[in-house]
């Protein structure tokens, strides 16, 4: 396993479509190991395949509150959405520091491939379904600053932007 560098806001991959995965091989594996290991050492609870540069619909996440209780959605697809909402005040690694109250429907139903590559069903509710969906976004190239108003999706980017510009200060 390899801790990978997390992109962030503003960078195109970030914004691209990932694609389906065709069969869950090795490869695919040791990808959701990774970003498994590079969630838990940024302190995430969720990381899609996006996020450091690999275009294609794996999410792994992590909710767990007393242990480690990893979980593997590929190619997920959402079934059933609640028309009721719930609100999060929710954050991104890939836009950092930054948090927002977000409103998203408040259960779902997810369809899947597990680590395995079997397919499964998953109701969600509460926390784990914000996160998925937050999650799912990211497989569309959408990040959860694209929910808020024009003016502070701004404010926020121009800060994530002068934080990358910042060059190293030395005193020689
Ligand atoms: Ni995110």
């Amino acid at each position: 396993m390899a801790v990978k560098t997390i992109l962030t806001e503003p960078n195109k991959l970030l914004r691209q479509v990932s694609l389906p995965v065709e069969k869950v091989g090795n490869e695919e594996k040791q990808l959701m190991d990774d970003m498994l290991e590079t969630m838990y050492e940024a302190k995430g609870i969720g990381l899609a395949a996006i996020q450091i540069g690999i275009p294609k619909r794996i999410i792994v996440m992590d909710i767990g509150s007393k242990k480690k209780e990893p979980m593997y959605f590929i190619n997920p697809v959402i079934k059933n959405k609640n028309s009721e909402h719930s609100t999060y005040e929710e954050g991104c690694l890939s836009v950092p520091n930054q948090f927002a109250e977000v409103d998203r429907p408040s259960t779902c139903e997810v369809e899947f491939l597990d680590y395995n590559g079997n397919k499964k069903i998953l109701k969600a509710s509460g926390l784990l379904a914000t996160c998925i969906q937050h999650e799912m976004d990211h497989l569309e190239g959408i990040l959860f600053i694209d929910y808020l108003s024009k003016l502070k999706k701004m404010m926020i980017v121009k800060k994530l932007s002068k934080q990358k510009d910042k060059v190293d200060r030395i005193i020689v």
